[in-house]
């Protein structure tokens, strides 16, 4: 039973993609075919409203289908990306269905029987999934694939992150409405007012676009605390997220401080990053090659610069690291698991 990334996907399975309709589906759809994943059926569910709907997919048009019990019959492996909501009904259903569901919602990632896998850091887990396997937060994923290589050379002791997230992290209708704003103030119209995010994007950065969780935190703050330390499997690490969406379409950047029980230079975080899984190393502030979010569209990896000493405090070093959020941060990383369960249903 292998998990590594690479390889040859020589079978084939009975594949569903449910919420194909949205934004993480779309690209779910794109990274599918990129990827040339092995599957033997395919079909695309979404809700009521959706079924009936003509998807285009690798030169065939295919009907959408309504998620209901009846469509996960036969289907091994279901990649998911309704709703949190959605997800709490429905994945059971298709779990006892008999497939196991890769789901890109909240619903799953902290229930103690559910692993939360990203592979470059803890494929080990995805054997262990009992019907449902969770991908993580955008925001976690990008951030433990770049701190993980770091923790296995130094041990994390505490991560200070402060996110500078994309419009499309919060879906189509989010998306569209940022878009319309941009639009409005380029033709000097009065900018339609926000009912998607909290509050107008366009020209703006807002603190506050999430639920409001506990201690004054948001959803999306408690998510990168909590996430963090289930997927590198290590509780003693402390994390304190300040996330904010800023006006940009898609590609999340974060800056992040971290401080390690050993010492790590720069140089060698540099060097143990530059052969890590997932990761590109753009560090050169004065050649003008840093990570930047326009440019991690449309790309799988997670890009890592600004890598520097931090003399305020002992062993710490400040990074950037970025990446776009509707494919590492959710299509990719569920296609990643989902090559490594056909691997496991050899
Ligand atoms: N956007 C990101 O960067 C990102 C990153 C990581 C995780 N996620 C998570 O991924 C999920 C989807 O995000 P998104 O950005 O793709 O949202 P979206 O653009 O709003 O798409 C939502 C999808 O869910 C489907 N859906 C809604 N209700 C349903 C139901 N009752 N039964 C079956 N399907 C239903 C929708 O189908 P209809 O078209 O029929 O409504 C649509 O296909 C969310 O849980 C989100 O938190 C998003």
């Amino acid at each position: 039973m292998g998990d590594s990334l690479d390889g040859e996907l020589d079978v084939s399975i009975n594949l569903a993609v449910m919420g194909a309709t949205g934004l993480v589906g779309e690209v779910m759809r794109q990274v599918l075919l990129e990827r040339e994943f092995p599957y033997k059926s395919i079909k695309f569910l979404a809700s009521k409203r959706s079924a009936g709907k003509t998807l285009a997919f690798g030169g065939k048009n295919f009907i959408v289908e309504e998620a209901t019990p009846d469509a996960f019959k036969g289907v091994q492996v279901v990649l998911s990306s309704t709703p949190g909501s959605v997800s709490k009904e429905i994945s059971p259903i298709a779990a006892k269905a008999g497939a196991v569901v890769v789901d890109n919602s909240s619903a799953w990632r902290m229930d103690p029987n559910t692993p939360l896998v990203v592979p470059e850091v803890n494929a080990h887990m995805i054997a262990k999934n009992q019907g449902i396997i969770a991908n993580p937060n955008c925001s976690t994923i990008q951030m433990v694939v770049a701190l993980k290589p770091l923790h296995d050379v130094a041990k994390i002791k505490r991560i200070i992150v402060s996110t500078y997230q994309a419009s499309s992290g919060k879906g189509n209708e989010a998306l569209t409405e940022f878009d319309n704003q941009i639009a409005a103030i380029g033709r000097g119209e009065v900018v339609p007012a926000a009912t998607k995010h909290k509050h107008q994007l366009a020209g703006n950065c807002l603190p506050d676009d999430w639920t409001l969780g506990e201690d004054g935190y948001t959803e999306e703050e408690i998510k990168m605390m909590k996430e963090t330390k289930k997927i590198m499997g290590d509780d003693s690490i402390e994390v304190s997220a300040t996330c904010v969406r800023v006006p940009v379409r898609t590609g999340h950047s974060e800056s992040v401080n971290v401080q390690f029980h050993d010492h790590i230079s720069a140089a060698k975080a540099r060097e143990v990053l530059s052969r890590a899984p997932g990761v590109v190393v753009l560090d050169d502030v004065k050649g003008g090659n840093v990570p930047l979010a326009a440019n991690s569209v449309g790309r799988d990896e997670t890009f890592v610069g600004r890598i520097r000493e931090d003399k305020s405090a002992p062993n710490c070093l400040n990074l950037w690291i970025v990446a776009d959020n509707l494919r590492k941060g959710a299509a990719t990383n569920a296609i990643q698991i989902a090559e490594i369960l056909a691997k496991q249903a050899k």
